[in-house]
C-alpha cells in the first residue's frame, strides 16, 4: 500500500551457505590469472597451494614460474585426477600431497620446513570444519588467537590463511581468494586489525559475484606480504564483470580494520551528497531499534498477522510514502496479547529488511496501529524531528546505496543494527 505525496508528510510527522563438504568451488583461470599477475614476487623457488583443486590457481602460478618448485597438497582423493599434471608437468618441478592441510605437523608431511614458502596461493573452502586442538595452534602460530572473541568463529578461510602464514618465509607473498565474512563482518574487525598490524597487506580486489560456478557469493583478491611492515593504507579496488578494475582507494588501517570492500569504501559521504546539511548518523536519530522475533515457519501458527519481507510494497517513488496494510493493525487488547509473546512496531516507526539480497529496496511506514513483524525485520523508532529525513533518505538511491554497502555475508545479505546506526545521513 503506498500514500500519496499528500498524505507522505502526515504519515512521516506522525508520533509514533556451502553445500559441498569439502567446500570445492574452483577458480576459472582468468580469477586465478588476475590473482598470480597481482602478487609481485620475480623469482620464487617455492610456490605452494593448499587446497589445490583442480589446479587452476597453482596452474597459473607455475605458467609465471617457470623454474620453482611447485607444492600443492588437497585432502580430496579425487583432486589429483582433476589436476591438470601434464599441463603443469614437463618443465615446472611439481609435487603433490594427499593430505589435510589443517593438520598442524603439515610441514613435516610434505617435507617443508615453517617459514620456507617464498609465494603461497590459496581459494580455502569456505566451511566451518569440526574443532579440533590443532587450530588454536595454528592460529596462535600465526599470531591471530587473540583476534578472536572465540577461537571457534575461524572457518576453514581463516584457518587456511593461518596455516599459509606459518608455511610462508618473512616478506613471503600470500596471495588469496577470501570469502565476504573475512572481509566484512564486524566478529572478524580484530583479524583484519591484526594482520595489518603484522604484515603489509597490500590490496583486496572486489570481484564481480557469480564468478564462482553455482554461487552468487561475494568473493575478494588479496595479496599481503609477510612480516613486510605494518599496513598503513591497503589499497582496495573492483573488479568488473569482464576483469576491468577500478582505480584504487587508499583505504587507511583503522578504516581497514572496520571493512575492507570498495562498495563500502567508494560510496558518497554525506557531505558530497547533500552539500549543506549536517550529516548525523542513523545510531543518533532513532531512539530504539526493535529487531522482530517471529521466524518464518512460525509466521503460518502465530495468532495475530506478521508483517514479514514479502509484505513490503514496491516502491512509487520519492513522494510516495510506503504504510504497513491495515490488515496487520491491532488494537489495544490484541496488541497487549501479542506483545507478551512477540516484538511490536509502532504507529511511526520506519521498517527497514534485516536480510535478504536486494534488502535496500525495502521500506515501510506503521500508520494504523502497532503490528507485529518477523526476526527479519527492523523497526526504527525516532522523534517527529528526524522521521521524514530519516523516511526520505532511505527511499533515496543514496540510502539504498548506504544500505546495501552496509549489509554483509557470502550469499544472502545482512544488515547488522552496528552497521546500521553508523550509517550518516
Ligand atoms: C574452494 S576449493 C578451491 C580449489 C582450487 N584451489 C581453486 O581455486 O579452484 C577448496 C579446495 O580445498 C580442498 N579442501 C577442503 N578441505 C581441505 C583440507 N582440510 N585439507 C586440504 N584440502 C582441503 C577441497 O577439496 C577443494 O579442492
Amino acid at each position: 500500500m503506498t500514500a500519496s505525496s499528500g498524505g507522505l508528510r502526515q504519515y512521516l510527522t506522525q508520533s509514533g551457505q556451502c553445500s559441498d563438504p569439502w567446500g570445492r568451488y574452483y577458480t576459472s583461470a582468468e580469477i586465478s590469472r588476475s590473482l598470480i599477475e597481482r602478487i609481485e614476487a620475480r623469482k620464487p623457488k617455492l610456490v605452494l597451494e593448499l587446497g589445490s583443486g583442480a589446479g587452476s590457481l597453482c596452474m597459473a602460478a607455475a605458467n609465471r614460474w617457470r623454474d620453482a618448485q611447485l607444492v600443492t597438497v588437497d585432502v580430496d582423493l579425487e583432486a589429483p585426477k582433476r589436476l591438470d599434471v601434464g599441463h603443469i608437468g614437463r618443465d615446472t618441478k611439481h609435487i603433490h600431497f594427499v593430505h589435510d592441510a589443517l593438520d598442524e605437523a603439515l610441514s613435516d608431511k610434505i617435507g617443508l620446513c615453517l617459514g620456507t614458502v617464498d609465494v603461497a596461493v590459496c581459494n580455502p573452502p569456505y566451511i566451518r570444519p569440526r574443532w579440533r586442538c590443532d587450530f588454536g595452534k595454528i592460529l596462535e602460530d600465526a599470531g591471530l588467537s587473540g583476534a578472536l572473541a572465540s577461537l571457534r568463529d575461524a572457518g576453514a578461510d581463516l584457518l587456511f590463511l593461518a596455516q599459509n602464514l606459518r608455511l610462508l618465509r618473512p616478506n613471503g607473498k600470500l596471495g588469496l581468494i577470501l570469502p565476504d565474512g573475512l572481509v566484512t563482518a564486524e566478529r572478524f574487525s580484530g583479524v583484519r586489525k591484526a594482520l595489518m598490524r603484522q604484515h603489509k597487506l597490500e590490496q583486496v580486489i572486489q570481484l564481480p559475484r557469480g564468478v564462482f560456478k553455482n554461487t552468487e557469493a561475494q568473493t575478494y583478491l588479496a595479496v599481503l606480504s609477510k612480516m613486510a611492515g605494518e599496513t598503513e593504507q591497503v589499497k582496495v579496488r573492483q573488479m568488473k564483470h569482464g576483469g576491468c578494475l577500478s582505480a584504487a582507494i587508499e583505504v587507511p588501517q583503522d578504516l581497514g580494520a572496520k571493512r575492507l570492500d570498495y562498495s563500502f569504501h567508494a560510496r558518497p559521504s554525506v557531505q558530497a551528497r547533500e552539500g549543506t546539511v549536517q550529516p548525523i548518523t542513523i545510531g543518533a536519530a532513532v531512539t530504539n531499534v526493535v529487531r522482530g522475533t517471529i521466524c518464518s515457519s512460525a509466521i503460518a501458527a502465530f495468532p495475530e498477522p506478521v508483517f514479514h519481507l514479502g509484505d513490503f510494497a514496491e516502491s512509487a517513488g520519492q513522494q510516495a510514502a510506503r504504510i504497513v496494510p491495515k490488515r496487520f493493525a491491532l488494537g489495544k487488547r490484541s496488541a497487549t496479547i501479542a506483545s507478551n509473546h512477540a516484538r511490536l512496531a509502532l504507529p511511526g516507526d520506519i521498517l527497514l529488511a534485516r536480510v535478504g539480497r536486494k534488502l535496500e529496496r525495502h521500506l515501510a511506514l506503521v500508520v494504523h496501529g502497532p503490528c507485529v513483524i518477523s526476526d527479519c525485520i527492523f523497526a526504527l523508532r525516532t522523534t517527529d524531528e528526524h522521521r521524514e529525513r530519516l523516511y526520505r533518505f532511505f527511499e533515496s538511491e543514496a540510502g539504498r546505496l548506504a544500505l546495501a554497502t552496509s549489509a554483509h555475508g557470502v550469499a544472502a545479505r545482512f544488515l547488522s543494527k552496528t552497521n546500521l546506526l553508523e550509517i550518516e545521513f
